[in-house]
């Protein structure tokens, strides 16, 4: 046997054995007689010992074991004299009697610990000894829980996991494509899917009525902590369904995964907000609820004083950090130094601390008097040591997603965004188009195949700005873990869609022809949701980036360092593809 337990296994009740371990040497030290090896694998770290007193040779031997040589011990399980009370084999220790080393190792580039030496480029580069580390190694072991409970919970509600093809065509909507081409077809190209939608959605036409798939999806979009050029989605789809039926199922999944992942018994409802009030009070469509400080609009109050930047403001709001009035002046030139970034874009910030005796000091005394500014505070529910912040602005949307970068700031200054603490929420009714400056057209919000809110439908033909979808996003800690919506299953209001988003009937035809010719052929009502599972995991985990849960990530850059792909092609295999490169000039 090559082994007959794994080096997290071993226990007091095991004392007396004789058994055979294999493992990565952790460290080896030496004390007088004595050689001190530590023997790790996926499940744990076992500790050997070889005495000087019992065998000299081999405990000489063992001294020179070098760090992450991968080697079998044979021993006896044998009390420890000096416990480890936080190690669970701690109690523990093998009398080793034969070792053999299976394969030596160089010295590893950074330490394997769970604290590492190792910057973020060099573990990238030897991902395989990162995943060695207990910390990255766990993020897997989650992510695996995880997807079989999510296969779990689907399984028991009648859904069939299908799988759809990677190699399909391009989608002009939504992110850029990653494309392949094809050999057989010159000229030609796959694109690989942003996602199942239009398979999935066929797959109802087809009656399989409940679909899930966990599934790669790929999008040639700018990366940031909580992206990835290829990420994982769990990808469901249902028939003879209401909006409500979905986000029923769906958020009993996320209750599921809590309750068996975290221990956390969720029984209420999840909270319930529109587009429009998420808007409005935080500023963004997946606002953050671990902590209050929603906006509170202060044109009423605080226009027409002479203050020029509030007169000439269209939007003008505040945000009330309960407690925070003890921040210093160089605190508070830091924040306006925050807002004024250019990643967040404001032009200034107004402060106003609310003082033991409720007098309000304010950044723009001169311009209010006290009575306006107790005003203002009594508006924001403002208390004797809270802190008001304002922003304002010409642009009403605009400010409110600075105002929200400051509120996610002041929240982390305060400690308010607690890894621990989870608030899940449904946002609902989207508007179904948003308008792009880039593109100069309306653009689907969502996509193109979701359906309009039933009582919006008229405004399509006189005011498609306005119009709501049945579509929902489920938003953890201002988090989007998950978005789907009702789909459109009438041909004829779908190829009303592509004309509102500017496709001629032939380039609809062309590029979407399939479904719309599916939906001919008695489709089904039907809707879904996609979770973001990288998004669930590295939340479940209480990481700051999706990298961290990913076996094999992608760096900022989109590259794989490890691999050290992309990579240009020799001239061969372009040759076969009929492909030339032309690069532009340096
Ligand atoms: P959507 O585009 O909202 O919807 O994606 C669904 C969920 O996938 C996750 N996600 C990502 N995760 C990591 N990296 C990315 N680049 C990335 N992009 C998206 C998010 C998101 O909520 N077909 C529809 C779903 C549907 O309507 O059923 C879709 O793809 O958590």
């Amino acid at each position: 046997m090559f082994r007959t337990n794994t080096c997290g296994e071993l226990r007091m009740e095991n004392v007396g054995q004789q058994v055979t371990l294999a493992g990565w040497v952790q460290r080896v030290r030496r004390m007088g007689g004595m050689v001190f090896v530590d023997l790790r694998d996926r499940y744990g770290i076992t500790q050997v010992v070889f005495l000087s007193d019992d065998n000299a040779e081999l405990t000489e031997q063992a001294n020179h074991l070098g760090r992450e040589y991968v080697v079998q011990v044979k021993g006896r399980v044998a009390e420890r004299t000096a416990k480890n009370p936080n190690m669970p084999t701690g109690d523990i220790e093998i009398m080793a009697s034969e070792f053999t080393v299976l394969n030596p190792s160089e010295v590893p580039p950074f330490t394997i610990e769970d604290e590492s030496d190792g910057g973020d480029d060099l573990r990238m580069r030897y991902r395989y000894l990162d995943l060695r580390r207990n910390p990255v190694r766990r993020n897997l072991e989650l992510r695996h829980r995880m997807t079989m409970e999510v296969r779990r919970y689907l399984d028991s509600k009648g859904f069939l996991e299908i799988e759809t093809p990677m190699l399909v065509g391009s989608t002009p909507e939504g992110a850029r494509d990653f494309v392949v081409p094809s050999r057989m077809n010159p000229g030609q190209f796959y694109a690989l899917p942003q996602s199942p939608q239009t398979l999935k959605q066929l797959l109802m036409v087809s009656g399989m009525d409940r679909y899930f798939q966990i599934v790669k999806c790929f999008r040639d979009e700018d990366l940031r902590a909580d992206r990835q050029p290829e990420f994982t989605q769990i990808d469901c789809e249902m028939s003879f369904i209401e909006q409500n039926d979905v986000i029923e199922l769906f958020e009993g999944m996320a209750k599921h995964l809590f309750k068996v992942i975290r221990g956390i018994e969720i029984n209420e409802p999840f909270l319930r907000m529109t587009w429009a009030d998420a808007m409005k009070y935080y500023g963004s469509d997946k606002p953050d609820l671990r902590f209050d400080m929603r906006f509170v609009e202060l044109m009423h109050v605080l226009k027409g004083h002479g203050f020029s930047v509030f007169d000439n403001a269209a939007y003008i709001g505040g945000i009330c950090a309960k407690g925070a009035a003890t921040y210093t002046r160089k605190q508070l030139d830091a924040l306006t130094e925050y807002v004024k970034r250019p990643q967040v874009g404001a032009k200034g910030m107004v402060y106003a601390r609310v003082e033991a005796d409720g007098n309000v000091k304010s950044s723009v005394d001169k311009f209010y008097s006290q009575d306006v500014l107790r005003q203002m505070a009594a508006a924001m529910n403002a208390e004797p040591g809270d802190l008001i912040l304002i922003l304002s602005g010409d642009d009403a949307m605009r400010t409110r997603k600075q105002l929200c970068e400051l509120r996610l700031e002041v929240a982390r200054q305060l400690g308010l965004r607690d890894k621990n603490k989870f608030a899940c929420l449904w946002v609902v009714d989207f508007p179904m188009f948003e308008w792009s400056d880039e593109e100069n057209r309306l653009m689907a919000m969502h996509h193109p195949f979701t359906h309009p809110k039933d009582e919006d439908i008229p405004l399509l033909d006189t005011d498609p700005a306005a119009v709501r979808a049945d579509a929902y996003d489920m938003v953890i800690n201002g988090v989007e873990v998950g978005g789907g919506s009702i789909r459109i299953h009438d041909s004829k209001l779908q190829a009303k869609m592509f004309e509102i988003l500017g496709f001629t009937p032939e380039r609809a035809q062309e590029q979407f022809g399939f479904l719309m010719n599916a939906f001919k052929f008695g489709a089904p009502p039907h809707g879904g949701l996609a979770y973001g599972l990288d998004r669930w995991v590295s939340l479940f985990a209480g990481l700051d980036s999706i990298r961290d849960c990913i076996a094999f990530p992608k760096n900022n850059s989109g590259r794989d360092v490890m691999l050290d792909a992309p990579a240009a092609l020799d001239q061969k295999q372009l040759d076969e593809l009929n492909l030339v490169v032309d690069l532009p000039k340096e």
